[in-house]
């Protein structure tokens, strides 16, 4: 069965939709079965492998809203999965019909909490979900978080960035009284210059406040991956070589030893 993770944090720009892009990649290469479901009425994961046009141009019901327009038929909506270029690497779309959904009171929803949960629960097929979330804790991070098994925290080492991380906790906590299984995979620091003092000390602030919570992996801030987004190709498919590449690739690893999961076998092209 799939191990679903979620990237939440109301942060915007932190890196969530980057790595669910570039992490999809690393792990596909390792031989994974990948899902991709974006969470986020922005559709930017969406649109990095579809291109901006033809998802802004999707109706409803061919993306993830469909879900939550009667949630009695969520098990009909095999269509919402669409190959993207990347072998290995299946996506679930948004774009702005989203928007209508993602309520600021999750709470209220009753049993639309559980609509990407129980579409999860009928497409057991891949090895790994990974839900994009928008830059707040409203409906659509709730019932991602309601979806995942554990949920990974993407964090810039900076002011900014680390703001709010208390309201991310709380909603992790409140999530878990519908899901007591729901685990923290942990902070992945994202957006790094080692150069920066700044951005070392907070490392070294967030290491000791969260421990063994943060990954050992730190994902740079580097034109690689913005390279890679732009050509619609994950970075580890797209320049394999640089650095950027094989930080996405050690930490596919890292995550997969946290989750006790295997690679595969099967390597794609
Ligand atoms: N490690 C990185 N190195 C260089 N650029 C990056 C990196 N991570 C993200 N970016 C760029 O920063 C911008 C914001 O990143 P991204 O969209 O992944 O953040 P996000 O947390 O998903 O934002 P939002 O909260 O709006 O959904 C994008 O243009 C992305 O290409
Ligand atoms: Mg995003």
């Amino acid at each position: 069965m799939a191990h679903t993770i979620c990237l939440i944090n109301q942060k915007g720009g932190c890196g969530k939709s980057s790595t669910c892009f570039h992490l999809a990649g690393a792990f596909a290469h390792l031989g994974l079965r990948v899902l991709l479901v974006d969470m986020d009425p922005q559709g930017s994961l969406s649109q990095g492998f579809l291109g901006s046009v033809y998802v802004e141009t999707l109706s409803s019901d061919h993306t993830i809203a469909s879900l939550f327009d009667d949630v009695q038929f969520f098990s009909a909506h095999a269509s919402l999965i669409v190959d993207t270029p990347v072998d290995g690497v299946s996506l679930c779309p948004a774009n702005q019909h989203l928007a209508a959904y993602n309520g600021p009171s999750p709470e209220k929803t009753g049993l639309g909490q559980y609509a990407v949960h129980d579409f999860l629960n009928n497409h057991r097929e891949f090895d790994i979900v990974l839900i994009d979330c928008p830059p707040n804790l409203y409906r659509c991070s709730w019932t991602a978080m309601v979806a995942a098994d554990a949920v990974l925290i993407p964090v810039p080492p900076e002011d900014f960035g680390t703001q709010g991380l208390r309201a991310v906790h709380q909603c992790i906590s409140q999530a878990r009284q519908l899901k007591p299984t729901l685990s923290m995979l942990g902070h992945l620091i994202t957006r790094s210059d080692r150069r920066l003092l700044v951005h070392r000390m907070y490392e070294q602030k967030l290491r000791e406040m969260y421990g063994e919570s943060v990954l050992e992996t730190v994902i740079p801030e580097a034109s690689a991956f913005k390279v890679a987004l732009t050509c619609r190709r994950p970075v580890q498919l797209h320049s394999p070589r640089v650095r950027a590449a094989k930080l996405t690739l050690q930490l596919a690893r890292e995550i997969l030893e946290r989750i006790g999961m295997e690679e595969r076998n099967r390597q794609v092209a």
